[in-house]
């Protein structure tokens, strides 16, 4: 007979430890630990082996067929794009995101462009009627959609096996449960669980999966980083609340690119795609108010333009302001302070705003040049060139650095009707009609303008 009957558990990292403990020294969460009954070995085997009649023989890589075709196209080109061209039959998928954001929307969405797919839905979070209401919102009539609302792990991979549905979609992960577990849904362990029998069904049944995640407010798919190890893709749904765009962002990809993005805009009857996000975080005032300039940035492999705000006031205090959003506020100090030493622009005594139009977040090191010269419009209360686009890193000696793909950045410009780009020199000649002013250092862009 065992001697122990319980032991404690982590609810944030899964650490185990004989005894309750405040911190956890593994994650240093505080309060995390939460009393566990310890069953017997055999009983607390978790029942991931979903199929025993499945071959599971090793096999020769040169065995092994693939082809490009697999891939099941979502017929959303902006979900495609950032999957790598689709759906990978058996993939497994996580989209994480804030609450609010649009997640199950969006992948209704998916229901709504496919009316060939069988799609089994797993809502763990609404009820069917509330389903059919967000449904008939978007314009969804699901012939091809069953919902589920079972959020036990066996009995739903049970249904999936019947169903064998072209795309599973569980919204959300922190729902469903096992009851072989006596935690709550939503601990660590049962998350745990669960995504190792999804994984499983997805793998060895061939059953395409995409779990929905909430996110931490650290930031992280809750149910802390396992989740992002186990799946083949990890998808991250972002956006300001305040505004009406919606980043698909690719974090990790076994299966095609990682860091590219989708855009989509939250809108009355769903999300719509923007196929030229470009124009979408731009105004129409640069060129006319100073503290304005405009830089391409990139996002996975696609440009988009950017527009720098900046305002530059006498400070009122001891010790001046500098506010930064969409933008790194320790970048901002660092441009600043090579402003100052590198062209004699006087800011001490200045504070300083700086955000980037539209809610983007910007951490592509090309925007630094825009936001040099936004800070050094809004101080001299000069407008610059509409027409003009910046782009460049910005070093300590005041230096402008290239930085990667400036082709692709210079036609989307030109694509976008700019006339001229501030840029250092590019290593080989770039074709098209806009023009290049290249210089070496801030202090000679300053001097011109
Ligand atoms: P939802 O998909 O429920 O978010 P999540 O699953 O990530 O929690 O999105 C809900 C938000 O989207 C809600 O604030 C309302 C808004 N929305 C629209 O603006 N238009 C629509 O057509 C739909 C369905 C939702
Ligand atoms: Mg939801």
């Amino acid at each position: 007979m065992a001697k122990k009957t319980s032991n404690f558990v982590c609810e944030n990292c899964g650490h185990i430890s004989p005894k309750w403990l405040g911190s956890c020294p593994s994650c240093s969460e505080w309060n995390s630990f939460s009393e566990r009954e310890v069953v017997k070995e055999k009983q607390n085997r978790h029942k991931t082996d979903i199929s025993d009649t499945l071959q599971a023989d090793p096999v020769l890589l040169s065995e092994i067929t693939f082809s490009e075709s697999e891939r099941l196209s979502t017929q959303l080109r902006e979900f495609d794009r950032v999957l790598g061209g689709g759906l990978i039959k058996g993939s497994f998928l996580l989209l994480g995101g804030d609450p609010g954001i649009g997640k199950s929307t969006l992948m209704l969405q998916i229901a709504r462009q496919n009316p060939g797919m069988k799609l089994f839905y797993v809502a763990g979070e609404e009820s069917a009627t509330q389903i059919k209401q967000r449904a008939s919102r978007i314009g969804l009539e699901g012939e091809h959609l069953y919902i589920g609302q079972n959020t036990e792990i066996s009995a739903l991979i049970r249904q999936a096996r019947t169903l064998k549905p072209d795309l599973m979609v569980i919204d959300s992960i922190q729902t469903l449960f096992s009851k072989d577990l006596n935690s709550l849904p939503g601990s660590i362990q049962q998350i745990r669980e669960c995504s190792v029998m999804l994984q499983q069904i997805a793998k060895k049944e061939g059953i395409t999966t995409l779990m929905v995640g909430h996110v931490t407010k650290e930031g992280d798919i809750a149910g802390p980083r396992i989740l992002e190890h186990m799946v083949d893709t990890v998808l991250q749904f972002e956006g300001d609340k305040n505004h009406y765009y919606r980043l698909l962002r690719c974090i990790k990809n076994r299966f095609g690119p990682a860091q590219e993005v989708g855009v989509f805009e939250m809108k009355a009857n769903g999300l719509e795609q923007v196929l030229n996000p470009s124009a979408l975080f731009l105004t129409d005032v640069t060129g006319e108010v100073s503290g304005n300039a405009i830089t391409c940035i990139m996002e996975g492999s696609r440009p988009i333009l950017a527009e720098v705000q900046a305002l530059v006031t006498p400070s009122n205090f001891g010790t001046p302001q500098r506010t930064a959003s969409g933008f790194d506020q320790r970048r901002l100090s660092l441009l600043i302070a090579v402003l100052e030493k590198r062209t004699g622009l006087p800011f001490s005594g200045q504070d300083v705003y700086l955000n980037i139009a539209g809610g983007l977040k910007i951490s592509d090191p090309a925007a630094d040049l825009a936001v040099v010269m936004a800070l050094w419009s809004s101080l001299r209360d000069k407008p610059v060139n509409g027409n003009s686009l910046y782009i460049g890193e910005v070093g300590l000696s005041g230096e402008i650095r290239k930085v990667p793909l400036m082709e692709r950045r210079i036609s989307e410009a030109e694509k976008m009707g700019f006339k001229e780009v501030y840029s250092p020199k590019p290593d080989t000649a770039i074709p098209g009609k806009i023009e290049l002013k290249t210089n070496r250092f801030i202090r000679d862009l300053v001097k011109y303008q």
